[in-house]
């Protein structure tokens, strides 16, 4: 059984979990209005890891016998400068869910609670995979400038995200 604290730190992070993916859907509109398909398509793969981490913590809060409770989900924008923004916002944002994400595991610690720590640690190894997806293509965007073909290049590289 988790306790009263730790049932309402992961109900906040299933929250952040689905912030994150309306975050990267507005950031899918984004290069969708722009017509950079390649992107697009690999917001969408964001999208739905994002979903899914949220149902993962969902699912562990039920086999733990708690319960959700499911907030608000904070309005995001659809409005970028170019890609470089789009994918250094991205990149702030999983700094953040890095440091939401080791907090918990500061407090599995804290309450000696085995089962959410081994659980969160999933989540540490995902997030630096996740920052290191962010910063390599920000600096293969920051290589190929405001080059057109370069740009190119990337979308049809990013499209072909698994
Ligand atoms: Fe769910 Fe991108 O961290």
């Amino acid at each position: 059984m988790l306790s009263k604290q730790m049932q309402q730190a992961l109900v906040e992070q299933i929250n952040k979990e689905f912030h994150s993916a309306y975050i990267y859907l507005g950031m899918e509109a984004y290069f969708e209005n722009e017509n950079y398909k390649g992107m697009s398509a690999w917001m969408n793969k964001q999208v739905k890891e994002e979903i899914s981490h949220a149902m993962k913590f969902f699912r562990y809060v039920y086999e733990r016998s708690g319960e959700v409770s499911l907030d608000t989900i904070e309005k995001v924008s659809v409005d970028y400068k170019n890609p470089l923004d789009v994918f250094k916002a991205g990149l702030e944002h999983e700094k953040f869910i890095t440091s939401s994400i080791h907090g918990l595991y500061d407090l599995a610690l804290a309450e000696k609670d085995y089962g959410t720590q081994e659980l969160l640690r999933w989540y540490i190894s995902e997030q630096v995979e996740e920052e290191a997806n962010f910063e390599y293509i920000i600096a293969m965007l920051e290589k190929s400038g405001d080059n057109p073909g370069g740009l190119m290049i990337l979308d049809e590289k990013l499209g072909a995200r698994e």
